[in-house]
Order: C-alpha cells, then structure tokens, then sequence
C-alpha cells in the first residue's frame, strides 16, 4: 500500500529534520506471550507509533543473536531472530509503517559479529593460520608460551580485549567475549556488508544506524601499538589512533554511500562515533554517512552554559559539513533522562551502588520536570532528533533491578560495580494494570516496578498535562513550524536560553531559579504550568511570535 502523504515523499532531504523514535525490539511489546517483545508486537502498536506524530523508527538489532549483548552480538545479518519474528513479520511491519508516513531506520553492528555467526565458528574450527581466521583479529600471544595477551588493549566491558582459546590463539573483541571482532582488511568482510545494506534497502528500509562507526578500521601492523585506555576527549584523536576514527574508515562509508544512492530516494545513515565533536563531523559529510549521533545532551548536566555552548557548536559544526544535526536526551545505553537530569553533580547512575553502599535517591519530580523542559527545548532545534521508547511517557530508570534480574554484560565484567544498561530497557508499560503492564501475557524479561503502571500509555492517553500529550502536541506543532533550519539565538539573561527558529517561532528555557517573563506572542506549548504568566524553574515554553512583514 503506498502512503499519500508527501513524508514518504522522494525528497532527498526527508532526514534533515526528522523525529526519530527508538525501538528496542524486545522491550517494545510482545504478541506471542514469550515475555520478549517481537516484530509482531510493534506492528500491532503502528497506530500508537503513528499518533506520536514521528517521522521514522529506528529499530535496534531484531537479528538472531544469543543476547549476550541485547542483540547487539548478531549471528545473522540478513535475518530475523526466530525469537521476534520472521522475514515476512519484518515485510508486513514495514509495509503498516510506510502506509502510515513512517519510516524505517534499522541498526548495522558491523565492528563485531557474535561468536555463533557462521564465520566465527568456522574460524574456531578450522584451527590457527587458517584463511577463516583472517576474517577476524586473532594473534598469537605474547609471553614464552604465549600465555599473554597480544597486547593492552581494554576491552569497552572491562578488563581486556582479548580471549585466548583452547588451541593457544587470541583473538580480539572490543566488547565482550562473544562478540568478536571483524577484520576489515579482509575483502570478504567488506563485500558482505555492501550486501546486507542492499538487503535491507530493497526490503524498503529507508535508514541505517551505524553501530560504533569509528572502530572498524585498526591499526594492526606489527608489534601491535599500546592502547591502554579508551578516547581522551581531552586528547582530540588525529585519524592514527590504534583502534578508533582512523583516517581509512571513511573509505569504507564511501563506498557504502554508493550503495545508499543507487535507491531512489537515497538510503540515509547516521553514524554512532563516539568521538570528539570536529571530528565525529567527518562521518556526517553527504559522501560518507551523512549523519552523526551528538550525544552532547545524552551527557550534560542541566546548566545553561552547558546547554548553550552544546547548542552553538553542533548547529555550526553540522553546517560546516552541510548536514544537520542530530540531538539525543535518551537511549537504550544510558540512563533515562527523566531520572538522569535529578542526578547529584557527577553521578552519571551507572553504578550498582554509591560510595554508601545504596542506589542514589533521586527526585522523581525534580527529574521529571526537567526532562520535559529538556526535551521542549531538543524539539525546538534544528536538525533530527532521536528520541527512545518510554521516554515520551516520563519514564524513569529503572534503579533497582535486583542484581540477578540483570542482563547487561557490564555488570559482571566490572566486577558487579556497574549495573549496566538493563534499568532503561525493561518492557514498556502499555496499560494501568494486568500482566506485564500490557507488554504482553508472559512475565516480561526483565522485571517491571510497580510504578509503571501511572506512566502507562492507558494513564496519560489523552490525560491532559500527561508527558504523552507533551510530546504529540510537541510534534504537531512542530510538524508545523520546522519548515526551516533557520536558528538564531535571542538576547535573554544569562539563566535563559532563548531563541528563534523562523516563521515566529521561539523557544525559551528557564534554567534559573525566579520566573521569568515569556516574549510577546501567542503560547504554544509550555512543558509545566505557568506561574501567574511567567516562565517558572526548569520549564520551556514555544511562543509564536509575529514577524514583522517584509513589505511593512
Ligand atoms: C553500541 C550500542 C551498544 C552496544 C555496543 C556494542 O554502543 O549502542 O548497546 O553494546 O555498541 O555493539
């Protein structure tokens, strides 16, 4: 069924500033009563998808993986997992999703691959110096009897990257054990990739998310470089870092740009780089990915100097390379900003427990508030902004999954000291009560509190004040207004950002503490009350302010 509306349009600029909504496949809902969310339950929510008012989804991993890394280990590149569902459950989601303007964005992990993909097993089987080997990083260790590993190398779970086998040999994983490193020397690596973008895109896939763009390509020259910790974002990398941004992995996305226009319109992509910000702009140039996540926000604290500084270097930096940019206040690997933003000063809540011994006490109200605020003001700016299930019903984290609930690969390669990323992924609560909150009929897979059912769809549906209202009205509104990427900040006193976007429309935030008054124009949206007209602490507002007219 074809959409008639312009949002499946041909434009070729569709992306520039589109809301994406984040899906994480198993936490989403679940049709077949196994406690994990499917293909077929986030078809069956299309309506809801599509009452957001959002532009696209982009799903994480749904390929068949052991969940040694929430999907992010993918044994299969071009399949479903039998768990979530079948090819043809992806071709009937697509299709509901296309005949209601929305498109698909789906996540490429191309750094790793499960250890159970073909390829890796074939590698452990055929044995040391084999070619099936050479399709990823191993190496004899060092040490008399090689019992040491090939070199320093930390591995992004902790403590080293490398695991040796049973027949003497290393081989490499950024992340964990079972998710070994591909060799992106290797031709075979590079061809198959080309192959699954086409896969996908002529499965009318519209988008790729890039899983770790920045690591693929690695110095492996011998003896192997010393790398005893990750990027120092004090120390801006050069393009000859051992491991990350080096110079050749845009040869790679070159080529993938090839790919993404032979389509008509043109595949988009968008790249994770976790990189200093100049140079996560390489990975944004329209010949490579075209996009970059900034999770410029996804890190900052609530102050305004902060915000402001965040605000002004990406609308300049993605311009310099003539994309867009893109903004992000929550996704499926950090804390969610509803909980995040009540934060005491330099806790980031990823740990298990505080200096104390007990989970830090948060205020839920605080959180929330700002969080609305914060996302008003991502609304108002221009570019795309990604946005992740639950969190346009305030959800807050979920802190205290008990230890043996958890998922997360982090929580045992540290030692039990970081809980990981299961709080912000357990399953959406899509009614009031009843079994797993209306995720579906089974326990769901990680265990829901019970507060979840006051931020359930059924509670706010409609439910004026609701966070769920705050976000459709949002995203009507700026259906209406973001005909533009004009941005321009407005004089305002320094505890409030206030700016213009073109066709009148404003964006004030009230970082500081007294209220402060709103510009002259017609309201239209303020993410909490108003105090007596005026803009209270942590709250924005929209205000559409008339223009003077170019002939007047
Ligand atoms: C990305 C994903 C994260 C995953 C990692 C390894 O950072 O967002 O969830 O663990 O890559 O694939």
């Amino acid at each position: 069924m074809a959409a008639d509306n312009d949002v499946l349009s041909k434009d070729p600029d569709w992306w520039r500033q589109a809301v994406i909504y984040q899906i994480y496949p198993r936490s989403f809902a679940d049709a077949d009563g196994d406690g994990l969310g499917d293909l077929k339950g986030i078809t069956s929510r299309v309506p809801y998808l599509a009452s957001l008012g959002i532009d696209a989804v982009w799903l994480s991993p749904f390929y068949p993986s052991e969940l040694a890394d929430g999907g992010y280990d993918v044994a299969h590149y071009r399949e479903v997992d039998p768990k979530l569902g079948t090819l043809e459950h992806f071709d009937e989601l697509i299709a509901a999703l296309h005949a209601v303007g929305i498109r698909m964005f789906v996540d490429i992990v191309p750094n790793h691959s499960s250890d159970q993909h073909e390829w890796f097993q074939a590698a452990l089987a055929a044995g040391p110096g084999s070619p099936e080997r050479e399709r990823y990083i191993f190496r004899k260790g060092l040490g008399e009897h090689g019992e040491l590993p090939p070199s320093d190398w930390p591995s992004h779970f902790g403590p080293t990257a490398w695991d040796r086998l049973p027949d003497g040999d290393w081989y490499l994983h950024l992340f964990a054990p079972e998710q070994p490193d591909f060799n992106w020397d290797h031709p075979e690596v590079r061809e198959d990739f080309l192959t699954t973008l086409r896969f996908w895109s002529d499965r009318g896939v519209d988008g790729f998310r890039i899983d770790v763009a920045h690591a693929l390509t690695k110095d492996l020259t011998e003896p192997l470089r010393s790398k005893a910790a990750f990027i120092d974002f004090d120390n801006p990398l050069t393009g000859d870092d051992v491991l990350f941004d080096r110079n050749e992995v845009h040869d790679i996305y070159r080529s993938w740009r090839e790919v993404f226009n032979e389509y008509d319109p043109p595949r988009v992509a968008v790249a994770e780089a976790y990189v200093r910000a100049e140079r996560r702009m390489l990975y944004a140039r329209p010949d490579s990915l075209g996009q970059a996540f900034n999770f410029d926000l996804l890190v900052s604290p609530w102050q305004v100097e902060t915000y402001r500084t965040v605000i002004t270097d990406n609308v300049l930096l993605a311009e310099g390379v003539g994309a867009s940019s893109t903004w992000v206040l929550s996704n499926h690997d950090k804390v969610r900003h509803a909980s995040r933003l009540a934060l005491p000063p330099g806790d980031d809540g990823t740990r298990w427990v505080d200096s104390d011994g007990h989970d830090p006490e948060i205020d839920r109200d605080l959180g929330l508030r700002r969080a609305r605020a914060a996302t008003l003001l991502m609304l108002a700016l221009p570019g795309s902004s990604y946005i992740y299930q639950g969190e346009e019903l305030g959800l807050h984290e979920v802190a205290d999954l008990p230890a043996e609930a958890l998922q997360d690969p982090i929580f045992k390669r540290t030692g039990e000291l970081h809980k990981g990323r299961d709080g912000c992924r357990v399953p959406l609560p899509w009614t009031t009560s009843g079994p797993s909150f209306g995720f579906g009929t089974a326990a769901p897979h990680l265990p829901q509190p019970s507060w979840f059912g006051a931020s359930s769809v059924e509670a706010e549906d409609g439910a004026e004040g609701s966070t769920l209202e705050l976000y459709r009205t949002a995203l009507r509104l700026r259906r209406q207004f973001a005909t533009t990427e004009a941005f321009e900040w407005v004089a305002s006193s320094p505890e409030v950002l206030l700016f213009r976007r073109g066709n009148g429309w404003h964006c004030i935030t009230n970082f500081g503490t007294a209220a402060v008054a709103l510009p002259e124009g017609t309201l239209l949206v303020t993410s909490g009350e108003l105090d007596d007209g005026l803009l209270p602490t942590d709250t924005t507002a929209w205000v559409a302010v008339e223009e003077p007219s170019a002939t007047s």
